[in-house]
Formats: C-alpha cells, sequence, structure tokens
C-alpha cells in the first residue's frame, strides 16, 4: 500500500537531510543543526509574507501606506542573520541587505559560511507574487583566521545551496551536491515534506525567461538567441515567454518545467544585475546538481572567481541543450 505508506512515513527534509549525510558522519549533526536555522528563518518569511497581505488590507483602511514593503525586507534579514548567528555553526555571513560581511564572534563561530538573499523578488511584495529566499553554504577554511577569501571562493566549492519560494505554497528547493530535492512546507505540521525527489531539468524547453524590456541594449549573442526562440528557423517549435521578475519563481519554473532563464549584460549593466553569491552561484549550482547547465556568456558560472562579495555576473542558466545554444552563440561571436 505505497499511498498509504507516505501519508504516514513523513520524510522531513531534517530526516531527509541526515540521511544524506550519513556519508560524512562527523558533519552530519553540524549541518542539520545549521540547516535548521535556515528553515526557521524560511518559516518566518512565510508567516510575514502572509500577514504582510493581511496588513495591507488594513492598512488600506489606516495610512501605513508602502510601508510593509520595507520592514519586510528589513525584517526578514534580521531574522535570517540572528538565526544563521545563534546556530553556533557560522562565522562569515554575506547579505544583499548588508554592505559588509558579517564576521561572527569567536564564542559563537562554526564552520560554515553563508551567502544569502533574504527577500528576492521584493518588487512583487506588494501584489501577492511570489517572491523567495536564495542561499549558498561554504566551508571555513581555517576557523582561527576567518577572512574574506573565505566567501570569495569559486562556486564549484559550494556544499550546499536552495532556495525557498513562497507562493501559492511555499516550496524549499536545496541540493547537498547529491541531486536536487523540493519540500513543501505544511503548514499544519510547521513541517517541510518531500514532495519533489530527486529533481532532473528537462533537456529542452519550450520557455524563455527574460526581461525583454532590455533588448534594445543587448549584446548580439543575447539577441540572436532571444530572435532564435521566437523565430527559430530549423524547424523546431518556437519557445513561449515566462517572465514574473522574481528570480526565485522563475527559476523553479525553468526547473521543474525545463527551458531557460536570462539576465544577461547590456550596454547600461556590462555585469547584468544579479549578485554573483547569493543569485547566480545557488541557482547554477542547482541548475548543475537537475542536470543543466549555467553560464555567463564567458564561462561555466560556477567558476566564476568573485572579487568582491556583492559582484554580479550575467546569467544564462536552464535545460542543458538550451544553455548549449547560447554557449554556442558566443562561441561564434569570439
Ligand atoms: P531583489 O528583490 O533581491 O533585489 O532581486 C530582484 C531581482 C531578481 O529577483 C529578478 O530576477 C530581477 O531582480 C528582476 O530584475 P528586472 O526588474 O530588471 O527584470
Ligand atoms: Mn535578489
Ligand atoms: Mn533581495
Ligand atoms: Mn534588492
Amino acid at each position: 500500500h505505497a499511498a498509504e505508506a507516505q501519508r504516514t512515513d513523513l520524510m522531513t527534509i531534517t530526516r531527509h537531510v541526515l540521511n544524506e549525510q550519513g556519508r560524512h558522519p562527523e558533519s552530519r549533526g553540524d549541518f542539520t543543526i545549521l540547516l535548521s536555522h535556515i528553515v526557521l528563518g524560511c518559516k518566518f518569511v512565510a508567516s510575514a509574507v502572509n500577514k504582510a497581505g493581511l496588513a495591507k488590507l488594513i492598512g488600506l483602511a489606516g495610512d501605513t501606506n508602502g510601508e510593509e514593503q520595507k520592514k519586510l525586507d528589513v525584517l526578514s534579514n534580521e531574522v535570517f542573520v540572528k538565526a544563521l548567528v545563534s546556530s553556533g555553526r557560522t562565522c562569515v555571513l554575506v547579505s544583499e541587505e548588508n554592505e559588509e560581511a558579517i564576521i561572527v564572534d569567536a564564542p559563537l563561530r562554526g564552520k560554515y559560511c553563508v551567502c544569502f538573499d533574504p527577500l528576492d523578488g521584493s518588487s512583487n511584495i506588494d501584489c501577492g507574487v511570489s517572491i523567495g529566499t536564495i542561499f549558498g553554504i561554504y566551508m571555513i577554511k581555517d576557523k582561527d583566521n576567518v577572512t574574506l577569501d573565505d566567501v570569495l571562493q569559486p562556486g564549484t566549492d559550494m556544499l550546499a545551496a536552495g532556495y525557498c519560494m513562497y507562493g501559492s505554497s511555499c516550496t524549499l528547493v536545496l541540493s547537498t551536491g547529491n541531486g536536487v530535492n523540493g519540500f513543501t512546507l505544511d503548514p499544519s505540521l510547521g513541517e517541510f515534506i518531500l514532495t519533489h525527489p530527486n529533481i532532473k531539468i528537462p533537456n529542452i524547453g519550450k520557455i524563455y525567461s527574460v526581461n525583454e524590456g532590455n533588448a534594445k541594449n543587448w549584446d548580439a549573442p543575447t539577441a540572436k538567441f532571444v530572435e532564435k526562440c521566437k523565430f527559430p528557423q530549423d524547424g523546431s517549435p518556437s519557445k513561449s515567454l515566462r517572465y514574473i521578475g522574481s528570480m526565485v519563481a522563475d527559476v523553479h519554473r525553468t526547473l521543474l518545467y525545463g527551458g531557460i532563464f536570462l539576465y544577461p549584460a547590456d550596454q547600461k549593466s556590462p555585469n547584468g544585475k544579479l549578485r554573483v553569491l547569493y543569485e547566480v552561484f545557488p541557482m547554477s549550482f542547482l541548475m548543475e546538481q537537475a542536470g543543466g547547465q549555467a553560464f555567463t556568456g564567458k564561462q561555466r558560472a560556477l567558476e566564476l572567481v568573485p572579487r568582491k562579495i556583492h559582484d554580479r555576473s550575467p546569467i544564462f542558466l536552464g535545460s542543458y541543450d538550451d544553455v548549449e545554444d547560447i554557449k554556442a552563440l558566443y562561441a561564434s561571436e569570439s
């Protein structure tokens, strides 16, 4: 009775990670504790996002106009920073919301570095469209000598990465370097339950996702690629355009349905918009782990070496064959 087993044998995210870490018994406890603090932050944001909608309704009667949005950004960041520091398992934190990296005080210091975007897609808060949290995790080199270099590492050194999407349901997608799994928050249990085991992205997709309003400033390979999505010359079907403007939601759809998400360079922003440490790297890690690819226009995204914590990079990520196409266009350019 498989169906019954599914209902009663609940694979929580904690249980899943404990199983996965079985191969590394020495770090089992520490990573699980770190993750449980990240999960706490996600649950807090999920609940705050729901309340924000309600507060807005009440706000219409009063005049708290526009205040909620800023509060939610700052609030989410504070919750994540405090949860991560108090886990006792972190030493360097990089947040989109903090200009400087946070070096954890020695007594609370642990061996993990966490780079995160506490609230991604913030322009979508006010209209109730999906937003998310993104995180990437590294291991410190020397606990007694913590430096910024501990986070200025290529994405290939990442131990784990994930995101949580606050949408019609709350979904946490995680990879510890052993494939990708998705967990959905059961609000009545307060637990993330494995609902999307071993996610694999289709090899080719029917969707492209880009802010096409920037097209006049694109470089030739990007322009050619998007033209090809709309007017394929090789008999393949044209692709549909989907763009939410929340990276988490656009990447989540790309992961499940296939296709390609791009935030390319343009004349105004030669490095694109998205940040390497807490947007490009975690999403690239997940894509590769799911069988897709991530490319910057010059190289494999995970091989970038960031020079500053808030560095940006152009990014093309998604289905293996779709990313092959854009790689070929850049190769024929040079
Ligand atoms: P954030 O809300 O953390 O600042 O990030 C917003 C990002 C990302 O979520 C999204 O993919 C991108 O901005 C959309 O940018 P455009 O509005 O330029 O398309
Ligand atoms: Mn963001
Ligand atoms: Mn953000
Ligand atoms: Mn921002």
